[in-house]
């Protein structure tokens, strides 16, 4: 019999040095799904090099958890959760965040989703964050009404308005991204380390699959 999504044992773990090619694969599927509720989340082409050097540094890193769920040799759940530091303005300005969770389409409704958040709010806790703070998109329900089977609740919005740009106009860099050199300083502003790579240029070239 061939084993089916329902009857093949889930293992979950994190990822491991080799199986950067699952994490970009389940990551690439996350991004094309969020941008077809919206096309300006869509992913950068330099995407999968910046990815890869942001895995590469820091997948050991006790501030990070990457975990991968598997059935069988097949990856079917990714779950990306960061510490993230605000600016020293804020009183209260470290938490985690969980920067990416996929479930592939015919895994979903099996509890996966689920046992991955309770891995990274165990993961959080340990580590000694008080929270878990995530973004989603305002038409993805699905997933809006999952985070809150799962205990979550929204704390903030995300409001947007769309604009004429000036033409020709290419906009001015983020201060706090501009490459000065010291890289500890930005992350003491408070920018989120996915997000920091975008500012830099991708040195290393992720490995086939
Ligand atoms: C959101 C996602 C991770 C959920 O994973 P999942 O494995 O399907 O979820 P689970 O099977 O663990 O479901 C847990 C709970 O959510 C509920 N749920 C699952 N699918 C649902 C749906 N389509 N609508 C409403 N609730 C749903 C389940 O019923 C369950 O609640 P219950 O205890 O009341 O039955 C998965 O659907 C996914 O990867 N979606 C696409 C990517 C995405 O939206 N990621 C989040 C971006 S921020």
């Amino acid at each position: 019999m061939t084993p089916t999504a329902s009857t093949t044992a889930l293992v979950l773990r994190p990822a491991a040095d080799a199986e950067f090619w699952a994490v970009a694969r389940l990551f690439a599927e996350l991004h094309q799904f969020n941008a077809g509720f919206d096309p300006l989340f869509r992913l950068a082409e330099t995407w999968e090099a910046l990815l890869y050097e942001h895995f590469r540094q820091t997948h050991h890193a006790p501030g990070a958890c990457w975990l991968l769920a598997w059935r069988g040799d097949e990856p079917v759940g990714l779950l990306l959760l960061e510490a993230h530091t605000d600016s020293p303005l804020f009183a209260a300005r470290r938490w985690a965040e969980l920067v990416a969770l996929y479930v592939v389409p015919d895994q979903r409704g099996s509890d996966l989703g689920r046992r991955m958040i309770a891995v990274g709010t165990q993961w959080a806790a340990a580590q000694g964050f008080d929270r878990i703070q995530l973004y989603v998109t305002a038409a993805n329900t699905h997933a809006k009404h999952f985070y809150a089977r799962c205990g979550f609740a929204p704390v903030q919005e995300i409001w947007r308005i769309a604009l004429t740009p000036a033409p020709g106009v290419i906009p001015p860099p983020d201060p706090s991204c501009e490459t000065n050199g010291h890289a500890a300083h930005q992350i003491e502003l408070g920018h989120h380390h996915l997000a920091m790579e975008l500012c830099a240029s991708p040195n290393v070239e992720p490995p086939d699959a």
